[in-house]
């Protein structure tokens, strides 16, 4: 069954997509990505949907604009997936965006993924899974991270060898999913891995970039110590895990606290450094206090080669590699994830991972939106999952990025 997974992370910076061919037979489960890609929202709603997120509080006028438009760019792109060499698919998944995740005392309330499927079935006319994350919420989870599934499947090499391995995703936050031997995987959101960098690139009026491309302004700048300690100081990385995060903590409003608690004035260059030595010493700090052995690391921020580099260098011992060399391209870790989880959902098999959301069990994961002339996902119920995982393929022609 081809599958079409897309999402547009926390970094709200484009879709990415990937089209995964699986083959289940007997106890293994193949998927090969057939393509992939990235499209860059358009910046006139990605600045809608900047000004709608918190600390933002849009009215439904705007919210349903959103998940209208959200939904015709999610159509939009995978429509061009789908015409192009290699895009094909018979089942899409979408995740769509988030917009709100509802955190009181410590645990999710709710969640909010928007992008109406309907546009998306009706522009590709096929059937669509999406709003994946609420039945993990409703059994009592936060509703996140559900990339372990896929993240157990690719490190148990490593765990059937007695390695602890951990996934690493890179993306507006961090998180890591850690898999050990003879124990289930646990996974947490660690911090902020690229949200605060990219709010401070991007609310400078002299910079036009978003991000800070390939680690040029982390290289340029000098940490400031007393700046660093502050950000550190933050509760939410002691506590231990499952925890979950996003930007409704992780802010720009957040950093300039910061710098006005630490008493400093920072350039941008200084700021974008200790920025990026925050999100290395918070992922080093919770990767050492896992005991892990081997870290994979996924999502936009691999590109970022001086955050590469002092993640390294914080973890002596650990080997730290990409997605890339277990054949899952960097950037496309989280899509072909919610390709796995629409194959599931297609199949009657459950998608999260409750030792990671804290969920009362696993459950099936969420809804499905009819091809327009009435088609539903064609697959036949599975008792149980495929024990083992192998994935292959490499980026589409697509990638936009
Ligand atoms: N060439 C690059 N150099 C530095 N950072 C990059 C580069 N490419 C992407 N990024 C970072 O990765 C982020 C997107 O990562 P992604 O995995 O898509 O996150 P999310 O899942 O939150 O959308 C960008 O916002 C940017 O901060
Ligand atoms: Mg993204």
């Amino acid at each position: 069954m081809r599958v079409l997974g897309m999402i547009s992370g926390t970094s709200h910076d484009g879709i990415d997509i990937a089209v995964v061919d699986f083959t289940a037979d007997g106890g293994k489960l193949a998927g090969r990505i057939e393509y992939s890609a990235s499209v860059p929202y358009d910046p006139g709603l990605r600045g809608r949907l900047i000004a709608a997120l918190p600390p933002g509080r849009p009215g439904f006028e705007a919210a349903c604009e959103l998940d209208t438009s959200i939904g015709q760019a999610f159509a939009q792109a995978a429509a061009g997936a789908l015409a192009a060499p290699g895009g094909q698919a018979e089942l899409i998944c979408s995740h769509g965006q988030t917009v709100f995740h509802w955190v009181e005392q410590g645990h999710a309330r709710g969640t909010l993924q928007i992008g109406q499927p309907a546009w998306i079935a009706e522009a590709t006319g096929l059937p669509v899974i999406s709003d994946v994350r609420t039945a993990d919420v409703a059994a009592g989870g936060e509703g996140a991270p559900l990339v372990p599934i896929l993240d157990r499947m690719l490190l148990e090499p490593y765990r059937a060898a007695g390695v602890r391995a951990g996934a690493l995703n890179l993306g507006g936050i961090s998180n890591v999913t850690v898999c050990a031997p003879g124990a289930e995987p646990v996974a947490w959101d660690i911090g902020p891995a690229n949200a605060l960098i990219d709010a401070v690139v991007t609310a400078d009026p002299a910079t036009p970039d978003t991000f800070d491309r390939d680690g040029a302004l982390a290289a340029s700048g000098t940490v400031i110590p007393a700046l660093l300690a502050e950000l550190l100081a933050e509760p939410y990385y002691a506590a231990p895990p499952p925890k979950s995060s996003g930007k409704e903590l992780f802010h720009l409003g957040y950093v300039r606290q910061a710098v006005a608690r630490a008493g400093v004035t920072a350039g941008l260059a200084d700021l974008v450094a200790t920025l990026t030595e925050l999100t290395a010493v918070t992922v080093a700090g919770a990767v050492s206090g896992a005991g892990v052995r081997v870290l994979v690391a996924a999502g936009g921020g691999v590109r970022n080669p001086v955050l590469m580099r002092r993640i390294a260098e914080l973890l002596p011992g650990v080997e730290v590699l990409t997605t890339d060399r277990l054949g899952v391209p960097a950037d496309t870790k989280e899509a072909v994830a919610f390709a796995l989880i629409g194959w599931a959902t297609a199949h009657g098999l459950t998608g999260n991972v409750p030792s990671c959301t804290g969920a009362a069990g696993p459950r099936v994961l969420g809804r499905i939106t009819p091809a327009p002339d009435g088609r539903l996902p064609q697959a036949e119920r599975l008792a149980a999952w495929p024990a083992a995982l192998s994935i292959t393929g490499l980026a589409g022609p697509g990638d936009a990025r």
